[in-house]
């Protein structure tokens, strides 16, 4: 049986929602971080170098399955290669999905906290006593844990609303505030003393600092912002029209994502900079060291401080909100139409196994350090295991089916919406998905199983 599907209502509305997906704690929280432990310039260097070559050729790939099959993941893999072992790749983004949201949301549940606290003005005191805010905030057992779990549950009140009424009307109000609001707080860290030093970390490379590894880092990266690899796409374009031109969308979210990562960049590391706050403190860097840089960077007027700080928690909820529903997204449809459950029903399903993974994830940082895989937290272990490893696997296999396993007419029938474009970029398409795509990202894989 099939059930009926609703979709996006506008092409605003397709462009916002997807890149709403893209854009997240992945650009504003992991990529500075990202920058700040490999190198600055050159790690963006390689990010963009990632996003072009596989990035937007596999995002195309998995519009081409969901929209060709418009239906969840794993039905839409198995219909297109009409095949139905497929179907265990949908799977695959299934499961990477939810872990992800699993540890995402305690990110997430830490800004809401933030937020909080910012609002009632209570991250003050000298760099000691908000680095000890911060380590005794997530080694608290119980209080991260509990926001993380109400992050998930605001995430499924939102799933529960819909597609239309639900993602794309969240997306089509938060997507231009958190530009918006990104845009003051990078006025605000570029016209601070000293600030051009962080531009130059940001924009001026030092090649003696690519590495193999920056690379490994920079794919993964790329991956997890453009929410590669994961099915999510593949869902998302399950609900696009006909008429919805998949190369120009998947070039306009990825140019959104980049931007928007690269103003993260200019919006923390002139300010780290201009107070002296060394740029490769890992995960914290939001919370401890940004908290520092509002106080020290506006201590003539606190005031000011704490709205900025106000204003950026604010951003990055809004940015993890349109993320998460779109993790949310990909069991609730998975089960809402393989085991005909209603919606709210199928959401229940999703929201219970992640709220379960993000505590132990929680934990794992914080009450219970003993809680490790391979020498990793659970949380730490999370990250590596679905941005290395399953983000990789999952974009590999995509494009191995699309290249090499359903037939040319079908690729070029999406790519051109059945005539009605010119199509001109879809040899250099067809030669990517077929060979680019899925050799480099081999490689990569095996050097990272220190095969090569
Ligand atoms: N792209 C999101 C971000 O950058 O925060 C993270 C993400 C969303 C990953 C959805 C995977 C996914 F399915």
């Amino acid at each position: 049986m099939r059930v009926e599907r609703v979709n996006f209502g506008s092409k605003l509305g397709i462009i916002l929602a997807t890149a709403g997906s893209a854009v997240g704690l992945g650009n504003v929280w992991r990529f500075p971080y990202m920058t700040g432990e490999n190198g600055g310039a050159v790690f963006i260097i390689a990010y963009v170098v990632c996003i072009l070559l596989l990035g937007i050729p596999g995002m195309v790939g998995e519009f081409i399955v969901g929209r060709h099959s418009q239906a969840n993941a794993a039905r839409a893999y198995a219909s297109i290669s009409s095949h139905r072992w497929w179907g265990f790749v949908g799977l695959l983004g299934i499961v990477t999905s939810s872990i992800i949201l699993g540890f995402y949301a305690v990110v997430a549940g830490w800004c809401l906290h933030y937020l909080g606290v910012s609002i009632v003005g209570g991250l003050k005191g000298d760099t000691e006593a908000i680095t000890a805010y911060f380590q005794q905030y997530s080694a608290d057992p119980v209080k991260p844990a509990f926001m993380g779990i109400v992050f998930i549950l605001i995430t499924h009140f939102v799933i529960v609303r819909g597609v239309q009424r639900g993602i794309e009307k969240a997306s089509k109000v938060l997507m231009p505030l958190l530009f918006l609001l990104l845009l003051v707080i990078v006025a605000a860290s570029c016209s601070l003393p000293g600030a051009f030093q962080g531009v130059e970390f940001l924009f001026r490379p030092d090649f003696s600092k690519l590495s193999s590894r920056v690379f490994l880092e920079a794919l993964g990266q790329a991956f997890f912002s453009l929410s590669l690899g994961t099915a999510c796409l593949c869902t998302y374009a399950s609900y696009f029209s006909r008429h919805t031109n998949l190369l120009r969308a998947a070039s306009q979210i990825a140019f959104v994502d980049c931007l928007i990562a690269v103003l993260a960049g200019l919006m923390i590391f002139p300010a780290a900079f201009s107070v002296g706050v060394q740029p490769d403190s890992g995960p914290s860097l939001i919370f401890i060291t940004l908290p520092n840089v509002f106080q020290q960077a506006f201590a003539a007027m606190p005031v000011v401080g704490q709205v900025i700080s106000v204003m950026f928690y604010a951003l990055l909820v809004f940015a993890a909100l349109t993320s998460t529903i779109s993790m949310h997204e990909i069991g609730t449809a998975f089960f809402h139409e393989e085991l005909h459950l209603q919606r709210r029903h199928a959401a229940w399903i999703v929201t219970v196994a992640c709220c379960v993974l993000s505590v132990f994830c929680s934990l794992s940082v914080g009450g219970f350090g003993g809680l490790q895989v391979m020498g990793m937290s659970l949380m730490d272990f999370c990250d590596f295991l679905t941005a290395q490893v399953m983000l990789p696997l999952g974009a590999l296999l995509t494009s191995v089916l699309l290249g090499w396993f359903v037939r040319s007419r079908v690729l070029h029938d999406e790519f051109t919406n059945w005539g009605t474009l010119r199509g001109l970029w879809f040899p250099v398409y067809k030669f990517g998905v077929r060979y680019v795509v899925p050799i480099c990202i081999l490689l990569i894989l095996m050097h990272l199983f220190g095969v090569i």
